[in-house]
């Protein structure tokens, strides 16, 4: 396992690593990565293979300086550099028209390209140490909750990737808000922690919502992706106990992620995991919960709802997401 900690010496191997097509995954401040060269078409088809991806799902490319969007996009819209200025680095990814000199691999061999300059130190020293665009989706098992820690990304990946940085737990938690810029009007294909009122901030007005029929393909946008192993349905407060008395009559197991104090008295097999009110708070322990939930190997989970309040709306998607089941969703 090379699991390494940040340092001169890591950022010098890990870039090397990448020079020589190897697989590195690093921490953002949204959820870890599994980076590759995003010129090196060898290096890419490893990302695809190591998370059981199928290859039409294109991959976000991360840069360390917005003098490179250039070499990546063309017709860049005055919205995307606004926004750049803004925003970058945070956890925006901007969907643009691509360069012809991008592989096909991170398009998904689409006419576009996503990309975005991570808020996060370890990183932003990596890609200044390595010096070009790293193509990196999210360091899961495809379909799999995102790894929000070093220790998320062993468990799934393991010895697939040549090196993982380890920088702790990500900030934010949630994948980035991806925003796409390809088209006639701004669309919002992904809600994450910039919000549509940040974006409307800046761009005059509200983004329009999800993808149309011709938009970019949005592999996270798809109901069951987000989803653990266990069933898992979100039910209103209020409706809680009710769920867990007639489950446990069942004869069932339950665990219950919920932002209520947990009962003086326990049922033995109903796990009480406790949730912060705070959107941001609850957004950031979210796919560690959902992990540790799983992990349990109760027969299912209960998510309390949390409120369709301002600020919640990321969190909202990927619980519906991972309430969607795998099997009720296939891809095209
Ligand atoms: O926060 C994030 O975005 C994390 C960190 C590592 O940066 N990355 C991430 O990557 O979530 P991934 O591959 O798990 O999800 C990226 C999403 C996918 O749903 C993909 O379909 C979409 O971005 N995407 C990438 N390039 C695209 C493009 N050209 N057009 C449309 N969607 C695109
Ligand atoms: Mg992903």
């Amino acid at each position: 396992m090379n699991l390494c900690t940040p340092s001169a010496a890591t950022f010098e191997h890990a870039a090397d690593l990448l020079k020589r097509g190897c697989l590195v995954a690093f921490p953002t401040e949204t959820v870890y990565g599994l980076g590759a060269d995003a010129r090196n078409p060898e290096a890419l088809a490893r990302v695809f293979h190591a998370k059981g991806r199928p290859a039409d799902h294109p991959l976000i490319v991360h840069l360390g300086n917005v003098d490179e969007v250039e070499h990546w996009a063309r017709d860049i819209p005055d919205q995307a550099w606004k926004l750049a200025e803004r925003l970058w680095p945070g956890p925006l990814t901007l969907i643009l028209r691509r360069a012809p000199n991008v592989p096909d691999l991170v398009t998904g061999g689409q006419n576009t390209v996503g990309l975005r300059i991570p808020a996060h130190p370890v990183a932003l020293e990596l890609l200044k140490t390595f010096g070009s665009g790293i193509a990196a989706p999210s360091a899961n098992r495809f379909g799999r909750v995102s790894p929000t820690t070093a220790a998320h990304v062993v468990a799934d990946l393991g010895d697939a990737v040549d090196c993982i940085i380890d920088g702790g737990a990500c900030p934010v938690g949630l994948e980035s808000t991806i925003l796409d810029l390809s088209g006639s009007s701004a669309r919002l294909l992904r809600p994450g922690a910039v919000t549509s009122d940040a974006l409307a901030k800046i761009l005059g007005k509200a983004p329009n919502v999800g993808a149309t029929a011709d938009a970019p393909r949005v592999s996270g946008s798809l109901p069951s992706h987000y989803a653990p192993d266990t069933p898992l349905r979100l039910v209103e407060a209020a409706e809680i106990e009710a769920a867990v008395r007639t489950l446990l009559a069942e004869g069932g197991s339950v665990v219950l992620l919920s932002m209520r104090q947990p009962p003086a008295a326990e049922p033995h097999a109903c796990r009480w995991l406790p949730m912060p009110l705070d959107a941001a708070a609850y957004a950031q322990i979210l796919y560690a919960r959902l992990r540790e939930a799983d992990a349990l190997g109760c027969d299912r989970i209960l998510v309390e709802r949390p409120p369709a309040a301002a600020g919640w709306a990321a969190v909202l998607n990927r619980l519906g997401c991972a309430a969607a089941q795998p099997h009720q969703t296939r891809y095209p």
